[in-house]
């Protein structure tokens, strides 16, 4: 059976594309800065094995970043969850050296909209640190509505307030 992948993806900027062994050298950059690291829990991992593993592990809504002019890996976003075709959860991490350039949000407003008109979901949420400042600001300046803030609670295997996020496309 083929593997499925993500949909190729063009923005101004970027492209979004299936992960791909060439990312791995970005990927433990990214994995490997406290700032990344940060608000994301236990997990990611930082070690190559692991990288390898992830890169490997392609899926239809799993999305490198990457500069449209190079190919070169930036970040990446991710819908790790649909329930019942309806509702998404969307993830997304940049390196750190590519934040305050309007990368993160020129890509997951392009996974937005195809998730509403490709995917044909209807709502999408967001669960982030409330202390990750620069992801509120993200998701907020993305049209999400912060629906609660809930204390103390599980967050990447860690206990953190967690602010819930969400919004109807
Ligand atoms: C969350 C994260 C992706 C946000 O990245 P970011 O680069 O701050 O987000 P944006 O793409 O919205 O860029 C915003 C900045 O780019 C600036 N910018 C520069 N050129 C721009 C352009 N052409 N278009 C839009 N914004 C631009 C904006 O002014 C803004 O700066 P400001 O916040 O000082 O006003 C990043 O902090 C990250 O990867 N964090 C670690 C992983 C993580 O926590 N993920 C989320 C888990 S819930």
């Amino acid at each position: 059976m083929a593997i499925k992948e993500a949909p190729n993806i063009q923005t101004e900027r970027l492209v979004l594309r299936p992960r791909a062994d060439k990312d791995i050298p970005n990927m433990l950059k990214m994995f490997n800065n406290e700032e990344v690291r940060e608000f994301l829990g236990i997990n990611p991992p930082r070690d190559e094995h692991s990288m390898i593993e992830m890169v490997r592990n392609r899926t239809e809504t799993k999305w490198t970043v990457a500069l449209k002019d190079t190919d070169e890996f930036i970040g990446d976003v991710m819908i790790p969850q649909i329930a019942e075709g309806y509702l998404g959860e969307i993830g997304y991490r940049f390196m750190r050296e590519h934040w305050g350039s309007g990368f993160a949000y020129e890509a997951v407003s392009a996974v937005m909209e195809h998730c509403k008109s490709t995917l044909n979901l209807k709502r999408l949420s967001a669960t982030i640190d409330d202390k990750n400042m620069p992801s509120k600001k993200l998701i907020e300046k993305l049209g999400f509505t912060l629906v609660a803030v809930l204390p103390e609670s599980h967050l990447h295997g860690r206990v953190a307030d967690v602010a819930y996020y969400s919004l109807k496309l």
